[in-house]
């Protein structure tokens, strides 16, 4: 089966989806995105991956280029017409096409929008979890406004690669103070030794994970410990556990940081719970 993309209203085959030369998501990462979970071929926490686009449209003065009820259309259609049952959608919205030149173009220049769809392997996902992951720390170098789901992601690109190249499957930004701010691609928590939960306050220098909100719903029931500040990599490397959250990996334990092993080097066992319960609550209905 071939699969489809979607670009500036137009269902088109993948392999011919493209956007123009002056696209300014292409010149200058003038843009934002979104990725959501796709499970039982239903989007998951659309709301609040929607609430979220629109706060970086307005950060960066991106006008909304179509309705919320539209945008949930089109993206169900792209799970449809791809048949995903397991899988991600990625929503990329751009301050749209004009000659190139810095400030902004005229109000007439419409934003562009495209997405794609595709499934995810549900069992190297699980097995993945079921290892952990190893992490490795790289110096933050990101500008201040991480909180804004933009484009330009050559420092999470850099990080990433360095950890691959390092033989760990994500890296944790560091700031100057020695503090965590969070992955290339996901939020970081750490379990301590008497069992608080501890993750970066969304306030300062994070973006707002949407799985990081829906994990703090369910922490919400009083039988956890949760701080909400930062840690440094020695908390982390002193911890009983230690994990990451986002929408493509939802709850996935980290076993090593910096090849040093977290607890007992084994996925621990209040990110395990933890993973299970996320996706049991955010099941789609
Ligand atoms: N990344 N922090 C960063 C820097 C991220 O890029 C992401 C998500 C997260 C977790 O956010 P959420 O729980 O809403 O997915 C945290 C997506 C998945 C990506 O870029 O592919």
């Amino acid at each position: 089966m071939s699969r489809i993309a979607y670009v500036n209203g137009r269902y088109v085959p993948h392999r011919e989806a493209g956007v123009h030369v002056e696209d300014r998501g292409y010149q200058f990462s003038d843009g934002v995105y979104e990725v959501c979970e796709v499970r039982a071929s239903r989007l998951v926490d659309a709301g609040r991956h929607f609430d979220r686009l629109d706060r970086s449209l307005a950060a960066l003065r991106i006008r909304s280029p179509m309705s919320r009820a539209a945008l949930t259309l089109v993206l169900n259609e792209l799970v449809r017409r791809n048949r995903v049952v397991d899988g991600l959608v990625y929503l990329q919205v751009t301050r749209g096409v004009a000659p190139r030149d810095h400030g902004f173009p005229p109000a007439r220049v419409c934003p562009a929008i495209v997405a794609t769809a595709r499934s995810v392997d549900r069992a190297q996902r699980a097995a993945r979890a079921q290892h952990g992951i190893s992490v490795i720390t790289v110096a933050e170098n990101r500008w201040p406004r991480v909180d804004i789901k933009s484009i330009a992601l050559l420092p999470n690109v850099l990080a990433k690669q360095a950890a691959r190249e390092a033989g760990a499957y994500e890296a944790w930004f560091v700031d100057t103070a020695g503090f965590v701010t969070e992955g290339s691609s996901t939020n970081a928590w750490i379990v301590t030794n008497e069992g608080t939960i501890i993750t970066r306050s969304a306030n300062e220098g994070i973006l707002r994970g949407v799985t990081r909100t829906a994990l703090f719903d369910i922490l919400a029931d009083g039988r956890w410990a949760l701080e909400e500040r930062p840690f440094r990599v020695e908390d982390a490397h002193a911890a009983r556990e230690a994990f990451v959250t986002s929408a493509t990996q939802a709850v996935l334990p980290v076993v090593r940081i910096d090849g040093r092993p977290v607890g007992n080097g084994a996925p621990g066992p209040v990110a395990m719970r933890l993973r299970g319960r996320y996706i049991e609550h955010s099941e789609p209905t």
